[in-house]
């Protein structure tokens, strides 16, 4: 079966990385927005493949999520069998119950959004906290998630070798135990009480911080309120430093600003998302489960 990718500017770098490592050809999408704000999506000029893996990380998701409904259409109109959603961030994870009477579950609505466009999807720690497997958010035979934490805790290691990993809530459990077990290195999870966006309560683990050095791991820095209570947290606990590593590197507003005064110095991340603080590149992962899935198609 012939493969393309498309892929949007903001994510060129990583998207023509993971189309190199897969060896299929990457092909760039033009958007032009309407002083109204509606979407024009181009198309390279070139007869579609059988097979399109689209490329798209979904922070600030809203209009991707219309591109891709747009996008997915289009190529079926024209006849294309496979289409392949490689999206690193999967938005609208978090909102998995609803919190408050009369809330929507984005995560299945957006999932079951996903599943009907496409074929597949493969992602890197989508936010499951609720459910186990990606496929109960996500309903698809290939539904592939990913996780960086293993990659993370090896740069971690390489930079503070004698760290203590700190997970800030129950949720970053499961990716700072992976961390801990694929470097050696001692960790803990603090307890969150989340009041409101901006606003959480952090409480640490019974463990002895002085004079030691935390890396704070989570999967998502968003208005980086989390981390930032932590950092407070462990250094009025006598910590010497504190560093974080996150697998999504969203940092809306103030969050990197906010995350500094709180007195972090490092802050490592994936190319998930493109920041300035990327430190871990994806493609290898990716083009292997990838791979996989353009294999069985
Ligand atoms: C939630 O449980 C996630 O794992 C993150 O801890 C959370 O999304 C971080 O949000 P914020 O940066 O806004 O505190």
């Amino acid at each position: 079966m012939q493969v393309s990718l498309l892929y949007f500017d903001e994510e060129s770098h990583a998207a023509k990385r993971l189309a190199a490592a897969v060896g299929i050809e990457a092909l760039r999408m033009q958007r032009h927005r309407f002083p109204d704000e509606e979407l024009c999506l181009r198309l390279p000029a070139i007869e579609l493949p059988e097979c399109l893996v689209i490329y798209r990380s979904l922070d600030r998701p809203n209009d991707k999520l219309v591109e891709l409904m747009l996008l997915a259409r289009h190529a079926r109109e024209r006849g294309v069998k496979r289409l392949v959603l490689v999206a690193p961030y999967l938005a609208y994870m978090r909102q998995d119950i609803a919190f408050n009477p009369g809330e929507l579950v984005s995560q299945r609505l957006v999932g079951g959004f996903i599943a009907e466009l496409f074929d597949a999807l493969i992602t890197v720690d989508p936010h499951l906290h609720r459910i186990e497997r990606l496929e109960q958010a996500v309903p698809l035979h290939w539904a592939v998630a990913l996780s960086a934490a293993p990659a993370l805790a090896q740069a971690i290691a390489e930079r503070r070798h004698d760290a203590l990993l700190l997970g800030p809530d129950a949720e970053s459990a499961q990716w700072v135990e992976s961390a801990a077990r694929a470097t050696g290195l001692t960790y803990g999870v603090c307890t969150k009480q989340r009041h409101g966006d901006r606003d959480v309560e952090i409480a640490l683990p019974e463990l002895a911080l002085a004079g030691r050095r935390i890396v704070l791991l989570d999967d998502i820095a968003s208005s980086g309120r989390t981390l930032a209570q932590a950092a407070r947290r462990v250094l009025a606990a006598g910590a010497a430093g504190v560093d974080v590593a996150v697998t999504h590197a969203l940092f809306a507003g103030d969050a990197l600003s906010v995350i500094r005064q709180a007195g972090v110095e490092e802050v490592w991340s994936t190319d998930s998302i493109p920041h300035q603080s990327n430190a871990v590149i994806l493609a290898p992962a990716l083009a292997v489960a990838l791979g996989e899935v353009l294999d069985a198609g």
